[in-house]
C-alpha cells in the first residue's frame, strides 16, 4: 500500500508532475523501499481519481530517473532510492565478546607466530587437483551434488571408522558423524549435552574456540591447569568430586596452546577419575597425527574400559583447514542425537569436500602428505626450541612438545607478554599472549608460539627479534628497580 498522496487539481503544476515528485520523494526517503512493487497504472488512477495516462506519465519520469523499472506483465518495481534508515539498534542486539582475538597488525613481510595452522606452502596442490579431477569425472558425481546424509558421505564415514578401529579410536558398535571441522563437533556436543549452568571441566589454558563456544552455550567452565604432562590430575580429581561436571574435554596429544602430551599413566588415571565421577569424557585429537618424535600413545578412547569416550578428529591440522571436514566417533545413542543436531544446524557437511578428502585419503595421498608434513614439522619444532634456548632471556621456560603446532613460553617476571605484543608487532613479529587462552587467571608472562606455519629460518629470525625485545625490557625493568633504592637515599 502506498503512503498517502496529496494532489491538487488547482495547482499550476500539472498532476502527472505532482504525482512524479511525490513518488520520487517517497522512494528517495525510503518510505517506498527498493524492491517494492508500485500499483498498476490503472489501479492507482482509480484510487486517485486520475486519468490513467497521467499516472503512466509520472511512472515514465520515475523510470527515466532510474528510480523504478517496469517489467512487462509484472508491474513496476522500485529500483533506486535510499536504503531506509534502520529501526534496529544493531549494536545492542548481541553482546560483544569479552576477549576477541587481536586484529593482525603485521604487514605481509611480518613473521606471525599467532596462528595454529598448517603452512600452505606445503599443500600438495597438483595431487589435490588430481583428486578433485578424479571425483568430478567419476560416476557418482550426481549423488555428491545431491543433498546427502547428516551423518556424512558414506564412503568417508566407512573409511574413518575403519581407520579408527585400526588405531583403537573406535569401539565395536560405535558410529561416526562427519562435521564441518572439529569446531562444529564441539558445537553439536554443546547443543546436545549442555544446559545453561552445567559445569564443564576443560584444560586451562585452553583453545579459545572451545572456551567461547561452551560459555555461549551457558556452560559453567572450570579449568584444570595444564602442566608438562597435561591437566594436573590432583586438581582434576578435586573438581570432579566437588562439581560433578557434565563433561570433561581434553586434548591428550600436543594440546593447544601448551603442546603438552599426557603420558600413558596419566591417561589411565584420568579415565579412572572420570569413571568414578561418572563424567563423560570428550577427547579432542585434532593434533594427534602430527607426532614428530617418540612413539604414539594409546588414546583415551582406546584405554577406556567402558568405551564411552567421545573421540573427535579433523583434517584441519593434518591437511587442509579450508575444506572444513572433521568427525566425531562415539556410542550410537549419542551419535543419533548428534545427527539430529547436525541436520538442524546445516543439513550436512559439504559433500564435495568430503568426497575429495575420501579420495585423497584412500588413494594414499594423505599418508604421503602426512609423511612430508611430519618431516617438516620436526625441523620446525627443532628450530623453535633451539631458537628459544638461544634467544629468550634467562629465566624463561617453555614446553618441549613432541608434535603439534605450538610451544608455550613463560617469560620471567615481571614481563607481560600482552603488554610487549605491540612492541613485537612494530618490529614485525606477533604471537598470542597467554590471556587469550585463559579459563581462570591468566599468566601475564605466558605466550603461545605457533611454529608449524613458518619455515625454520623465519622461526629463528622471529624468535631472535622477540628475544631481543624481551631482554631489553627485562634489562630496563631491572635497572629501574636497582635505581629505586638509590633514589630513595638522596
Ligand atoms: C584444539 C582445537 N580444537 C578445535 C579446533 C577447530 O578445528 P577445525 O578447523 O577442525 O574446526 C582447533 C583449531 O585451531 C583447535 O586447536
Amino acid at each position: 500500500m502506498l503512503p498517502s498522496l496529496q494532489l491538487d487539481a488547482r495547482s499550476e503544476t500539472p498532476l502527472y508532475r505532482q504525482l512524479y515528485e511525490q513518488l520520487r520523494s517517497l522512494i528517495q526517503s525510503g518510505l517506498i523501499q527498493r524492491g517494492e512493487r508500485l500499483p498498476a497504472t490503472r489501479e492507482l488512477a482509480g484510487w486517485l481519481g486520475l486519468n490513467r495516462a497521467t499516472v503512466s506519465a509520472a511512472y515514465e519520469l520515475l523510470e527515466s530517473d532510474g528510480l523504478i523499472k517496469g517489467h512487462v506483465g509484472r508491474g513496476s518495481f522500485v529500483e533506486g532510492g535510499q536504503t531506509p534508515l534502520s529501526r534496529i539498534a544493531w549494536q545492542e542486539l548481541a553482546e560483544a565478546p569479552a576477549a576477541g582475538l587481536p586484529a593482525p597488525a603485521l604487514g605481509s613481510e611480518g613473521i606471525s607466530f599467532a596462528s595454529s595452522r598448517p603452512d600452505e606452502a606445503l599443500f600438495p596442490l597438483s595431487e589435490f587437483r588430481a583428486c578433485c579431477e578424479e571425483v568430478i569425472s567419476a560416476d557418482g558425481l550426481s549423488t555428491i551434488l545431491q543433498l546427502g546424509s547428516p551423518a556424512g558421505h558414506a564412503p568417508l564415514r566407512q573409511y574413518l571408522l575403519g581407520e579408527a578401529h585400526v588405531d583403537g579410536n573406535a569401539r565395536a558398535g560405535d558410529d561416526v558423524v562427519i562435521t564441518s571441522g572439529c569446531q562444529q563437533a564441539l558445537d553439536l556436543l554443546a547443543r546436545v549435552l549442555i544446559r545453561p549452568g552445567d559445569p564443564v571441566v576443560v584444560e586451562d589454558p585452553v583453545y579459545p574456540g572451545l572456551r567461547d563456544l561452551f560459555t555461549a552455550a551457558g556452560a559453567r567452565l572450570m579449568g584444570a591447569p595444564v602442566g608438562p604432562q597435561g591437566p594436573e590430575l590432583h586438581v582434576l580429581e578435586r573438581l570432579l568430586e566437588a562439581e560433578h561436571p557434565r563433561l570433561l574435554v581434553v586434548s591428550p596429544n600436543f594440546q593447544n596452546p601448551t603442546g603438552a602430551t599426557m603420558p600413558l599413566e596419566a591417561r589411565e588415571r584420568l579415565l579412572r577419575l572420570a569413571y568414578s565421577a561418572g563424567v563423560l569424557v570428550v577427547e579432542n585429537d585434532i593434533y594427534g597425527a602430527l607426532r614428530y618424535e617418540g612413539e604414539p600413545l594409546a588414546s583415551l578412547k582406546h584405554l577406556d574400559p567402558a568405551g564411552e569416550v567421545i573421540f573427535l578428529g579433523s583434517f584441519s591440522k593434518a591437511a587442509f583447514p579450508g575444506l572444513r571436514v572433521g568427525w566425531v566417533i562415539g556410542p550410537p545413542a549419542l551419535m543419533a542425537r548428534l545427527k539430529e543436531a547436525k541436520q538442524r544446524s546445516d543439513l550436512h557437511t559439504d559433500q564435495l569436500s568430503q568426497a575429495v578428502f575420501f579420495r585423497f585419503a584412500e588413494s594414499g595421498r594423505l599418508a604421503a602428505h602426512l609423511d612430508r608434513v611430519r618431516v617438516e614439522g620436526a625441523r620446525r619444532l627443532a628450530a623453535v626450541l633451539a631458537a628459544c634456548r638461544e634467544h629468550l632471556p634467562e629465566g624463561s621456560r617453555w614446553t618441549q612438545p613432541e608434535g603439534g603446532m605450538n610451544v608455550w613460553v613463560r617469560l620471567p617476571e615481571p614481563l607481560d607478554a600482552g603488554e610487549l605484543l605491540p612492541r613485537a608487532e612494530r618490529a614485525g613479529v606477533n604471537y598470542l599472549p597467554g590471556k587469550y587462552f585463559a579459563v581462570g587467571r591468566a599468566e601475564p608472562g605466558a605466550l603461545r608460539l605457533s611454529f608449524a606455519g613458518l619455515p625454520p629460518e623465519r622461526i629463528r629470525e622471529g624468535v631472535a627479534i622477540l628475544g631481543e625485545i624481551f631482554k631489553n625490557e627485562l634489562g630496563r625493568v631491572r635497572a629501574a628497580r636497582l635505581a629505586e633504592p638509590a633514589r630513595a637515599l638522596v
